[in-house]
């Protein structure tokens, strides 16, 4: 699945991701070298995973109760924010456009 990545920057780049072997978003964004933290390893905890979805929402799913509690906890957040971690690598997000929105180091 190919999908766009915006960084901190506003620089876009096209990522091309494995749709079949059930890694999250947040896996695909730290092998691709993205400043991502994921202090919490992926368990939905730490929120440093944070991404707005700007193109493509529809076919990611819905957030859990539990990423809701995190994105909603964040000094700031979007209609269509997310936790990278919580969005598995499907091709649902064919075309879509993530621009990352944790903390930047
Ligand atoms: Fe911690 Fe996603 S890695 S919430």
């Amino acid at each position: 699945v190919t999908f766009t990545v915006e960084d901190h920057a506003g620089n876009r780049q096209p990522i091309e991701a494995p749709d079949d072997m059930g890694l999250s978003l947040m896996e695909i964004l730290k092998a691709s070298e993205y400043p991502v933290l994921a202090t919490c390893g992926g368990m939905a905890l730490c929120a440093t995973c944070h991404v707005e979805v700007l193109e493509g929402k529809d076919g990611l799913g819905d957030a859990t109760d539990v990423e809701l509690d995190q994105l909603e906890a964040l000094p700031e957040y979007y209609p269509t924010s997310r936790l990278a971690c919580q969005v598995r690598i499907s091709d649902e997000l064919e075309g879509a456009v993530i621009k990352l929105r944790g903390e930047d180091n």
